[in-house]
């Protein structure tokens, strides 16, 4: 199947089709178009020098370019001087958060097969936003394990194995400022996550971070039904 961004794109809201004259794909394409003109949205790999994965196209294994938009808009907000990204697949989220740091500001992010991981310093090599990436390889609950928290993170992008989002969750919670924020994609995994009981270990990998996140007193949160579902928590001093 050849996807492209608008199938990745809100499909959370059929009410829109109410005063649409068309049919539901074209209901689709519509809606993402008028968000890309409106949001001076481009592809990927015409805002940057990107080498692409082999394996997997950016639109199967990336963000959309409406989250990309979004997470750039929040490092712009929030001006963060550390974020921590876990899931680098081949540098794209991370290009677009380090486009938006302060000066002094870097992003760590953590890739566990080398294969995107070699893609991903590649890309980063050849943008001047990579200059501010720092990538890690392994499993990121490994490495998060042995990490030295010298400063802690400001706001923390989790897009790896949906399987352990609320083992994350947990691990990474004391490593935060106090005012931190923490951006979760992927939270309804494709309509999964909301079966009583999800049939696949992805599906239920989020339910459980979603009830954890729940659970959690501190954070003031926000679920956005966008593309795949985006969780945002915003850490209470
Ligand atoms: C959805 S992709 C990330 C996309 C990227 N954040 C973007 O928007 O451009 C998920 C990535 O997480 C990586 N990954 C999966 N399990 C991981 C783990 N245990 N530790 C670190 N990375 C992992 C995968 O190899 C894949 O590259």
């Amino acid at each position: 199947m050849k996807l492209s961004y608008k199938d990745k794109f809100l499909p959370t809201q059929p009410e829109h089709c109410k005063f649409f004259e068309g049919d539901s794909d074209a209901l689709s394409a519509s809606m993402y178009n008028l968000v890309a003109k409106y949001s001076a949205l481009e592809v990927p790999t015409d805002e940057f020098v990107i080498s692409p994965s082999k394996e997997f196209t950016i639109e199967e294994m990336g963000s959309n370019p409406v989250l990309l938009r979004l997470l750039e808009f929040l490092v712009g907000l929030k001006q963060p001087r550390r974020v921590l990204e876990i899931g680098t697949f081949i540098g794209i989220s991370a290009l677009y958060m380090a486009r938006a740091l302060p000066p002094d500001g870097i992003l760590v992010t953590i890739e566990k097969y080398d294969r995107f991981a070699e893609i991903a310093e590649q890309n980063f090599a050849q943008n001047v936003a990579g200059k501010k990436i720092h990538l890690l390889r392994g499993d990121a609950f490994d490495v998060l394990g042995k990490f030295k928290v010298e400063q802690p993170f400001d706001m923390i992008f989790i897009d790896g194995d949906k399987e352990r989002y609320g083992d994350y969750f947990s691990l990474v919670d004391p490593m935060l400022a106090p005012d931190a924020l923490v951006i979760v994609d992927d939270v309804f995994f494709h309509g999964d996550a909301l079966n009583p009981t999800p049939s696949t270990a992805k599906g239920k990998g989020t339910q459980l971070f979603l009830e954890k996140a729940r659970l959690t007193g501190g954070y003031l949160k926000s679920l956005l039904p966008v593309g795949n579902g985006v969780m945002l928590l915003l850490k209470r001093p």
